[in-house]
């Protein structure tokens, strides 16, 4: 997921990355944590993506913020506290201050300082008359976010973008039930309420090419991975040896990242060799395609109930308020 993993220092990071490169390149089925994918190059080349004309997720739940945000902030209601799991403030943030009707803080929750700090300036510097709370966090971890001194009153998690999407269901009750241990704990007696963005299934023809775009960028994206671990872990990918591939997996309700490995190989990253036969994988993605029950199944699961779901036209994306 994104923005999951800025651990305090430089050095702890490489070690995280080298030891989660080790444990997946040693699996049968080789597999690496998404959240490897956005270093500043990563990072890039995801903005690119969600301008291309396959990549829908952004675009649509853009343009359902911009038709129903007045009935979003009717539903939420005044004086809101915003929290925000992962330093976004990106458009969508934006779009929902804008709306809220006297919104009274801000609170990005992020693990690392760092991000926090870079993150939050501009949007203060935007809202001048908004109270900006930085807190250092994992948001995975529910006891760290049962402990977290949030503002009493309204309070609203915010998290678009269908990144919840990138987490396997075990991952998701466990967030799901932390923002809950974040929001509850409120001296007014007020129920916390969830905004959250997620993504639907519909027909492979319009899933695959948007994480297979005519113009490359997501396969640049998946094989700057590999990138990575050359500059970072003193690897020896070639990466012209393996090709980009998104897969529809419709049992599990996911597209699936891989890279495939062009020809039989051995690879060194510091000091350590991998062995890839032809045509065998590295996965290095999911990004779940929810059907509406089944995502509010799992929310159940985790204490929340739906009050309201938005969603397009073409039913490609749903954005819901849960309480
Ligand atoms: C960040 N996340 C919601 C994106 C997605 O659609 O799952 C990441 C992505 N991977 C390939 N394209 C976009």
């Amino acid at each position: 997921m994104r923005g999951d993993n800025h651990s305090e220092s430089a050095e702890d990071q490489r070690t995280a990355f080298y030891n989660d490169v080790v444990a997946g390149l040693s699996q049968d089925q080789k597999t690496l944590p998404c959240r490897w994918l956005y270093d500043q190059r990563g990072s890039e080349l995801f903005e690119a993506i969600t301008d291309l004309p396959e990549y829908y997720p952004t675009r649509t739940e853009v343009s359902i913020f911009k038709q129903h945000l007045p009935a979003m902030a009717a539903a939420i209601g005044e004086q809101a506290h915003v929290v925000e799991f992962g330093a976004g403030a990106g458009t969508k943030t934006r779009l929902l201050l804008d709306a809220l009707v006297a919104p009274k803080s801000y609170v990005a929750i992020d693990i690392s300082a760092d991000f926090l700090a870079s993150s939050m300036a501009s949007l203060a510097a935007a809202y001048p008359s908004l109270e900006v709370i930085p807190r250092v966090g994992d948001f995975m971890q529910t006891a760290e976010m049962a402990a977290m001194q949030l503002p009493e009153g309204n309070r609203l998690a915010f998290f678009p973008g269908s990144t919840i999407g990138n987490l396997l269901d075990h991952e998701i009750i466990t967030f799901l039930r932390s923002v809950r241990a974040a929001l509850d704990n409120n001296d007014l007696g007020e129920d916390g309420k969830f905004l959250i963005g997620f993504d639907l299934v519909k027909s492979e023809d319009i899933l695959v090419p948007a994480y297979d775009d005519a113009a490359g960028v997501t396969a640049a994206f998946n094989l700057n991975l590999l990138a990575r671990i050359n500059r970072e872990l003193d690897g020896g990918f070639d990466i012209d040896g393996f090709t980009h591939e998104a897969r529809w997996n419709e049992q599990d309700g996911r597209i699936e990242m891989h890279l495939v490995s062009r020809r039989e190989q051995t690879v060194g990253v510091n000091g350590d060799t991998f062995s890839f036969k032809a045509g065998e994988t590295i996965h290095t993605e999911n990004s779940r395609k929810f059907k509406m029950e089944g995502f509010r199944e799992l929310a159940a699961e985790a204490g929340w109930t739906f009050k309201e779901t938005w969603t397009d036209d073409q039913d490609y994306f749903a954005v819901s308020l849960m309480e």
